[in-house]
């Protein structure tokens, strides 16, 4: 029901209310609506701006329309615009007189921006809890997987051996990125627009401190104007959303490739794979593929609202109201993701033998044998040619370097001995770079206390619920 009934003398027909209401999406911030609005109720009985018997019938009137969104029973009417209107409505026809007191020194502007912002500081926490859950997932692999050598890539070629739990790592360090990035958008969220009425402030003596206080802002913000109108901070958390699922796009690529036949490196669990309707041999990483192709829709998201907020003039313009979906759908995606993603990592079947044979062909010693004879005081230049030479030599021979007799190496050059012998196995040549950051074990292990350490203290920054 229109709460503006004073001043006209027709309603809109039925398809414009629809079109002009955003009750739907509302109902995702039904509860920080309810908590908004009991903050304020408190806060304006403390300022002798209503009775202290209005505020009690208010707030559990509030508390019981709270169960209610909870258990599901909550009346929703299409009539109401909006969860606030709603629940306003509900709380009139339930206790009266007092209900309609309420509103007193509020707008929905300030009501819609305070809601909103309770509801991104509530994904933001949600979306960290399931960042440190799938680091979790990727530090225990990375620990489980520590003998196990692959062929490291460049250009999607074979480079040098590296060892998975390296390349699981760099994953471990770009989430780490995007936890950082989640908190910064929470933070971002973490201020109260209350108090702000429509745009200009209000004429009663609102404590804006006290509902700051009461509803777990970190601050007041300074600016009414800005106050109403400002959805920066969803821009943020949808930026950390797009950042986060380019991310799990990444991984999921190379799950989807290492479970290719072409690569064997991994087998899916089949609780993370499926079938094909007409081919009976099929298994199908749909999950990864799957969430690779929502990294699309999360972009769009945050292309939506930039869209959305850009020429805005001050303060509110009912396009705001367009702001909820996308980072509602952004933190949702990006979540399901995380969980998914962690499932498939915790469960596939990592075969090493695999990973370990094809890290021995495309030549990935080179590099080794260059510097073995760098080592012995020729120019890396030089020994980058005289190797290049080799590769040529060996692919003409339809051998790999390992395959090579000492009396071919010295033909290359004489500075090659017996011992070239143990710069050719894939293990060694891993295992050897162990400078800061480097694939070697005794450096991935420095790598994985680093690692640890640092979700240890994230998991201890993820904000507690209100
Ligand atoms: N449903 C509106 C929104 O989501 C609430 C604020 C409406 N304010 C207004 N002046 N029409 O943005």
């Amino acid at each position: 029901m229109a709460l503006w009934g004073g001043r006209f003398e027709k309603g809109v027909d039925q398809f414009t209310q629809e079109f002009g209401a955003s009750l739907e999406v509302d109902k995702n911030m039904a509860q920080q609506d309810i908590a908004g609005s009991r903050a304020h109720a408190r806060m304006l009985a403390e300022q002798g701006v209503i009775s202290a018997a209005d505020q009690r019938a208010i707030d559990a009137g509030l508390a019981r329309i709270a169960g209610e969104v909870a258990d599901g029973t909550f009346p929703w009417d299409v009539n109401d615009e909006d969860v606030h209107m709603a629940v306003e409505s509900r709380l009139t026809a339930e206790i009266g007189q007092p209900g309609a007191r309420l509103h007193t020194g509020r707008s929905r502007n300030d009501q819609v921006a305070t809601d909103v912002r309770l509801l991104a500081k509530d994904l933001c926490r949600q979306l960290l809890a399931g960042n440190v859950a799938l680091r979790r997932v990727l530090v225990d692999a990375a620990e489980k997987y520590l003998g196990v050598v692959m062929p490291g890539y460049t250009h999607l070629q074979h480079a040098q051996p590296v060892l998975l739990s390296h390349h699981l790592l760099a994953y471990y360090w770009m989430l780490t990125r995007d936890f950082t990035r989640l908190l910064a958008a929470y933070d971002a969220a973490d201020a109260n627009p209350l108090g702000a009425a429509a745009l200009a402030g209000t004429t009663y003596p609102l404590d804006r401190q006290r509902t700051t206080e009461l509803l777990g802002f970190d601050h007041p913000i300074p600016n009414s104007l800005d106050a109403v109108s400002d959805r920066d901070y969803l821009l943020d958390l949808e930026y950390a959303c797009s950042v986060g699922m380019m991310h799990l796009s990444r991984l999921c690529e190379e799950i989807v490739l290492w479970s290719s036949t072409e690569f064997g490196f991994i087998t899916l669990s089949d609780s993370y794979s499926t079938g094909s309707s007409i081919m009976p041999q099929k298994k199908n990483p749909d999950f990864a593929e799957l969430t690779r192709g929502k990294t699309g829709r999360v972009y769009g998201d945050l292309m939506a609202l930039l869209t959305t907020m850009k020429g805005l003039p001050l303060a509110y313009n009912k396009d705001l109201q367009e702001c909820k979906e996308g980072p509602l759908d952004a933190a949702r995606t990006l979540s399901d993701c995380m969980e998914i993603v962690a499932g498939m990592v915790e469960t596939w079947t990592v075969h090493d033998d695999v990973m370990l044979a094809q890290a021995r062909t495309g030549f990935t010693a080179a590099t080794d044998v260059a510097d073995y004879l760098a080592k012995k005081g020729m120019p890396f230049r030089e020994a980058h040619r005289v190797v290049g030479e080799l590769v040529l030599y060996c692919e003409q021979h339809g051998k790999g370097l390992e395959d090579l007799t000492v009396a071919e190496f010295r033909a290359a050059s004489p500075l090659f001995e017996a011992d070239i012998a143990q710069d050719l196995d894939p293990a060694g040549i891993a295992n050897a770079r162990n400078t800061y950051g480097g694939t070697g074990s005794a450096a991935v292990r420095v790598q994985l206390g680093e690692a640890q350490a640092s979700l240890a203290s994230d998991e201890a920054r993820v904000p507690a619920a209100r």
